[in-house]
């Protein structure tokens, strides 16, 4: 294995340049190290001033991600040998405003996730007197996957579809969206309905796939997303042929 190997960061510093521009650098390999350790080993040694995320170093928080060599990955969670022999390039997450070098602003993401209320939505909440919520294992399992989303926005760094139409809701809003819908707890999947339902919610996506390809946590994105489409046809179909009061079952 190479002793060192040339990591290139794409970096923007608006106070200094108005244009981003490459930096190389050249950074000791260890077994052991992850792309992140790489970028630690910059910040602490070479260059103070480079700007990116991180907090857990684990895989949990979401907040490492990154282009390298063109792909969105958690630098915490990719080994720095398996890049060799470089030259490696680290780019901020493709299809978000850059804020400074790796940082990227999420403010766009953080407001589709909230239209789509990723929360449990009840109509009327039950007494405490009556307990818990309580689920089956087989209620539990019918959204485990989609809860595993860490937010990390890898997948909406793949979709070429949230590149072309910014206003495109995206996969993990949905995923997440889905979540909730097949919570046996909620009951707001008919109002997030309304708002995934238009051309920028799940008929925006040609199912390229790429969200789940990426995603680390294998939340599968766009499965959400295909089933959220089979549920608003079924919906449209009932609406075009059932008297109203039998529409909502
Ligand atoms: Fe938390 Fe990478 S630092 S996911």
């Amino acid at each position: 294995m190479a002793d060192s190997v040339a990591i290139e960061v794409r970096r923007y510093r608006p106070e200094e340049k108005s244009e981003p521009y490459w930096q190389r650098y050249e950074v000791p390999v260890r077994e052991e190290w992850m792309i992140l350790d790489a970028l630690n080993y910059i910040k602490d040694n070479l260059d103070g001033s480079l700007s990116y995320r991180w907090a857990c170093r684990m895989g949990v928080c979401g907040s490492c991600g990154m282009m390298v060599g063109g792909e969105p990955i958690l630098t915490c969670a990719s080994y720095l040998a398996d890049h060799l022999p470089g030259p490696i390039r680290i780019e901020p997450l493709r299809g978000f405003p850059v804020v400074r070098d790796l940082v990227n602003n999420l403010d766009d993401f953080m407001d589709k996730l909230t239209a789509v209320k990723p929360w449990i939505v009840r109509e009327q909440e039950q007494p405490l007197s009556e307990g818990e919520y309580l689920q089956t294992p087989e209620e539990l399992d019918a959204y485990k996957q989609y809860s595993m989303c860490i937010n990390c926005m890898l997948c909406y760094a793949a979709c070429p579809i949230y590149e072309l139409e910014p206003a495109f809701i995206g996969p993990a809003a949905i995923a997440l969206a889905q979540r909730y819908n097949f919570d046996s707890r909620d009951q707001g999947a008919e109002e997030r309905m309304d708002h995934l339902s238009r051309d920028e919610g799940i008929w925006a996506c040609t199912f390229v796939g790429e969200c789940s390809v990426v995603c680390p946590k294998d939340v599968d994105p766009a499965g959400a997303i295909q089933r959220y489409k089979v549920k608003a046809m079924t919906q449209w179909y009932k609406s075009m042929l059932l008297p109203w009061g039998e529409r909502k079952r």
